[in-house]
């Protein structure tokens, strides 16, 4: 924390309201609330939420980068598979939490280059101030025609056929977290002590978690995080959609790996000016808070609610796998410039050191059959 740069006066104001919010909640709570309630609060109030606020959370001058910043070979080759699998689905793609909207506008432009046909784009995102940038961008960027092919929804479509896409969306929902003590699994809350925001523990056990994670190799002190929130909101889309190929690309692990010894203080992770940290309680509302996804968790969603694991792939196996070579290839070295940015972009993507083994790509199919286009090479499937 010590190298951290200080907070505006805007984000100062932002940091004591959502403060005072907090104590509120927890005094009257009873002395503590879920961690869950902590993050939902500081990252989607209305007003002074990370998300939801006033906040340039993207890019160089915001907080971090995300792969569809980095360079539009990531987004060429998702489009590369989507193409793949509009023959067994219709020409629909719902986007989930799409951020600056960059994804989506290099997506279309892409889809009319290549005259590929989309017959719609969906758009369902949480955060109004979003929507208004991502407005703006497609409207500057993209052509009529494709322009009004892009729509905003408030909810998942019922019924919904096509492909779905989320980057970096599953780990940006509120999560529980959990402390291991004596071989039993006990809820980490927020309290407060000396006025300030302090961790405590739940007295009664988790004996659901208790019944789904083995703990028994796991030393007391061990934390991790598992959200309610996600359970319950995929469970319901899971359910709601009627025919597609989801893809599900977020930093995180199988059960196997997320669940290791050496793992002891969780996946908690805070970004504020490109700057990585682990207190969620400083710079409320001023900075991201994410965690890592237990894909094996959501293939067993999945597969309980009718729908197939196709693939589970690192982000490097599936951009090699669906082309991100040829897209590097189409630049000439002689433009030292041009090829020395993209492959530092197309490195910052696979290297293992950077998001290309850290961050997955799962494939889950509900009613449908599915290309593997993406896929077709080192699957980890049998490792969820
Ligand atoms: C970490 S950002 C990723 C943005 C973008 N996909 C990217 O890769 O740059 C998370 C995005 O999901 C949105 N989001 C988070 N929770 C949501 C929810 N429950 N419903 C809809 N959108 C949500 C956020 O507002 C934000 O746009």
């Amino acid at each position: 924390m010590t190298n951290l740069p200080s907070l505006s006066q805007l984000e100062e104001s932002v940091h004591d309201a959502l403060n005072q919010r907090l104590k509120k909640e927890i005094i009257q709570s009873g002395g503590s609330i879920s961690f869950s309630l902590l993050m939902d609060i500081v990252l989607y109030d209305e007003e002074h939420g990370y998300y939801t606020g006033y906040k340039e959370q993207f890019g160089e001058s915001g907080d971090f980068i995300t792969a569809p910043m980095i360079s539009n070979i990531f987004t060429r080759c998702f489009l590369n598979s989507f193409k793949e699998n509009f023959v067994h689905l219709p020409s629909s793609i719902l986007e989930l939490g799409a951020g600056n909207g960059q994804f989506a506008v290099d997506l279309l432009i892409a889809a009319e280059k290549n005259n590929i046909v989309i017959d719609q784009y969906l758009i369902y995102e949480i955060s109004n101030n979003l929507v208004k940038r991502q407005q703006k961008i497609m409207q500057k960027e993209l052509s009529n025609e494709f322009f009004s092919k892009v729509e905003w929804v408030s909810e998942v479509p019922e019924k919904f056929e096509g492909i779905i896409f989320a980057n970096e969306f599953l780990d940006a929902f509120p999560t529980n977290i959990y402390e291991i003590k004596n071989k039993q699994i006990f809820e980490r809350k927020v309290g407060i002590e000396n006025n300030e925001l302090v961790w405590n523990r739940d007295d009664i056990p988790n004996l659901y978690l208790e019944s789904i994670i083995d703990i028994e190799n796991l030393p007391t002190g061990y934390i991790f995080e598992y959200s309610k929130n996600l359970d319950e909101w995929l469970k319901d889309f899971f359910k709601t959609i009627k025919k597609a190929m989801i893809f599900f690309v977020d930093y995180g692990f199988c059960q196997n790996e997320l669940f290791h010894q050496d793992r002891t203080e969780g996946t908690l992770m805070c970004h504020y000016k490109h700057h990585a940290h682990t207190n969620p309680f400083a710079f409320l509302g001023a900075q991201d808070i994410t965690w890592h996804i237990n894909f094996s968790h959501i293939s067993s969603l999945a597969k309980i609610a009718g729908c197939t694991v196709s693939g589970f792939v690192s982000q490097a196996n599936f951009l090699i796998n669906a082309g991100a070579l040829d897209f590097l290839s189409e630049h000439d070295p002689n433009n030292i410039s041009d090829f020395k940015m993209q492959t530092n972009a197309f490195q910052r993507l696979t290297s293992p050191a950077e998001m290309g083994d850290l961050i997955k790509v799962i494939g889950i199919v509900k009613n449908t059959d599915a290309s593997l286009f993406g896929f077709n090479k080192n699957d980890r499937k049998f490792q969820l």
